[in-house]
């Protein structure tokens, strides 16, 4: 049976089965909430399946399209085209949309960089940049269907860009910037994108972050040769962070925005018109190009963000999230600003100059609504109450946490001492190809069990299943399926539609394969376990095994690499990598921090592996495929009780475990 990266899928089991504490909606929160019963949720949620079309025309109403959808869905697996005949642009509803009504001077964006500097951009004033930077971009050349990567830190800019890019039918890829030149290169050149936007440098604990100097590495390839232009924000100023600006190729932000000479109205695209396509780690090769479009993605994040986080005109939100991954995407830019949310948005680390810092923001900017990773949760929880004790937390009234299992003490410490008791959490389980938040509690309809990631939503069609496709009954365990089509589901990977199908419809017949496990318990709640394939979930960062191998292996000195995960009470999963060495290379710890450096140069510093072991050989079957599954046992430092009886070399097994650090 495919296994987590790390535990056995029995381990993960057993101790969430333990788990049956259930916290029941703050009865204040509940009175004022959207849906206020899980009878409430079961009646929209058996509409939404029943009678999609009825609801979501109704859900998307505050949305602009300039002709509504003749026809809901077509589906010829693996193929979804949703809302047929629909004509939209996605920056109308996020932006234009408000101009006419007093959101327009509301603040959309509310920023603080790590020095403690802040600034505000209301509705109006985003848009006013908008429109500027999609002139520039059209002047430029770049057309509707053009790609254009996006390698830009945590500013109010990275959603302009963003945003300039839907306005004008432009598909933009945004590569986190903790992605290194090599990575970038590699996107740039899959997506064939013409112009790169950046900005001088972003800040990180103290530093300065040199992504421009990145992006001239990058294009320095003749692999990325598409990208002609580059478009440069200047966050520092020359006297902090000094670029290079080649003639031709670079311009300055400002300078563009200066020069533009006409207004850009919308173009109006067709609703599957490719909206972005954000790269993501998989079981193999190289990454994927998820591509999502624009209409049924729109509808994804704007009801989840809606409904989620129980959104109101009084809120402020923030969702902690780089916008270099979809939820950045889904829940920082497309789906609050389409519901006219305002969003905090803070550049920097969340120990800066200490581990007040989170809370020093929530107390300071009135923070109501927090959606954080469990990573984030973990960190603060062991720096102690202290940290938040200082700080007046009470403008709170929601706390979310995404991107992988969070454990119930966490939860808990979450409930407590940042909620203290007062907000529900949202536990939302979703992944770049979904779009949006597929599981969770709604709050004030459901209750939370920590560690669950509560009821599938409106739309989503989901079940528990045998490697075989058979459904598994209540509280077993099995893998993580969905039956049927939903909104903001991706429509391929760029450039490879037939890895699309093999990815994900491949596995189980007639539906999309998560790559996770999970179970659902009695009470129809859902608990995931984790990925169940060859990637792991590290401090919430997706990373494919095979993508650090072939890093790995890369290396003059590595002749074979196996990655694999072990348990981490931090980061979840701590990625540990055992290489065999060519000869003549010693294993020694010169030649670790090289290959740790080895791979941020070729992945970025997130893939830098926790622990490199090195091996005079990896445990094979006789077929020569490498065994991970006793591999994941020696990083864990446990027995093997698995068949074993297809391994070549028990010595090879045995000598791991002698040199076990
Ligand atoms: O394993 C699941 C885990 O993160 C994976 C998706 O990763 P990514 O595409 O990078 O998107 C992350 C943010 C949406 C999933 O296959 N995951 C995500 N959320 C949860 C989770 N695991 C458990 N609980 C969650 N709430």
């Amino acid at each position: 049976m495919l296994a987590p990266q790390g535990v056995t899928m029995s381990d993960a089991i057993e101790s969430l089965l333990k788990e049956n504490r259930r916290f029941e909606p703050p009865a204040e929160f509940a009175k004022e909430a959207r849906v206020t019963s899980r009878e409430a949720y079961e009646a929209l949620y058996r509409e939404s399946v029943d009678d999609p079309d009825t609801f979501w025309r109704r859900e998307s109403e505050a949305l602009v399209f300039r002709t509504p959808w003749t026809k809901t869905l077509e589906w010829n697996l693996p193929h979804a085209r949703w809302f047929l005949g629909a004509t939209l642009n996605v920056s109308e509803s996020c932006l234009d949309r408000h101009l006419s009504t007093p959101v327009a001077n509301k603040t959309a964006l509310l920023w603080e960089g790590e020095n403690g500097d802040t600034r505000k951009l209301t509705y109006a004033e985003l848009h006013r940049q908008t429109v500027l930077l999609a002139s520039a971009l059209k002047q430029l050349g770049i057309e509707k269907g053009d790609r254009v990567a996006i390698y830009m830190g945590m500013i109010p800019e990275v959603a302009v860009a963003m945003l300039a890019c839907a306005r004008i039918g432009a598909v933009h890829t945004v590569v986190f910037g903790g992605f290194s030149a090599d990575a970038l290169r590699d996107r740039i050149q899959d997506s064939q994108a013409k112009l790169v936007i950046t900005q001088d440098g972003a800040s990180r604990r103290g530093q300065i972050v040199p992504l421009k100097n990145t992006v001239d590495r990058a294009l320095e390839q003749p692999e990325a040769k598409s990208a002609t232009k580059t478009i440069v924000f200047r966050h520092f100023g020359s006297e902090r962070c000094t670029v290079d600006m080649k003639e031709g190729r670079d311009l300055w932000w400002d300078d563009v925005l200066a020069s533009v000479t006409t207004e850009c109205a919308p173009e109006v695209v067709d609703a599957e018109h490719p909206l972005f396509i954000l790269y993501t780690s998989g079981s193999t090769g190289k990454p994927k190009g998820v591509l999502h479009t624009s209409a049924g993605y729109l509808v994804g994040a704007h009801v989840t963000t809606k409904y989620v986080f129980d959104l109101r005109d009084s809120d402020i939100y923030w969702c902690t999230a780089d916008v270099g991954w979809v939820t950045g995407h889904s829940y920082l830019v497309y789906g609050p600003l389409s519901n006219g949310a305002t969003c905090f948005m803070y550049e920097g680390a969340p120990n800066y100059p200490d581990w007040g810092r989170f809370w020093s923001m929530v107390e300071r900017h009135k923070i109501t609504i927090l959606y954080t990773a469990p990573t984030a949760i973990r960190a603060c929880m062991r720096q102690g109450d202290a940290w938040p004790a200082k700080h007046d937390l009470s403008s709170l009234r929601l706390l979310g946490t995404v991107g992988e299992p969070i454990n119930p003490e966490a939860w808990i410490w979450y409930h407590h001492t940042i909620g203290r008791g007062r907000c529900p959490i949202v536990d939302t389980w979703w992944q770049t190809e979904t779009g949006s938040i597929m599981l969770t509690t709604l709050p004030g309809a459901a209750a939370s069990k920590p560690g669950s990631t509560g009821l599938p939503l409106f739309g989503v069609v989901l079940d528990v299943v045998t490697p075989k496709g058979e459904a598994v009954g209540p509280n077993e365990g099995g893998l993580l399926v969905l039956r049927k089509p939903w909104p903001s589901m991706a429509r391929t990977l760029w450039g490879d539609d037939e890895r699309f199908r093999q990815s994900y419809f491949n596995t189980i017949e007639g539906c999309y394969f998560t790559g996770d496990g999970a179970r659902r318990d009695e009470d129809g709640y859902m608990w995931v376990v984790g990925r169940i394939d060859d990637v792991l979930n590290v401090a919430g960062h997706r990373i494919g095994t095979a993508e650090l191998e072939s890093a790995l292996v890369s290396h003059p000195a590595v002749a074979e690499a196996a990655a694999v995960g072990r348990p981490d009470d931090l980061k979840g999963t701590a990625l540990v990598v055992f290489v065999s060495l060519r000869p003549g290379f010693s294993a020694d710890q010169a030649l670790r921090d090289q290959l740790g450096e080895h791979v941020a140069k070729e992945i970025g510093r997130f893939a830098r592996p926790d622990v490199i072991r090195f091996a005079d050989s990896l445990p094979k079957t006789r077929s020569g495929k490498i065994m991970r599954r006793l591999l994941k046992d020696v990083a864990a430092g446990r027995e093997s009780t698995g068949d074993t009886s297809t391994l070549e070399d028990f010595g090879v097994l045995a000598k791991l475990r002698q040199d076990e650090d």
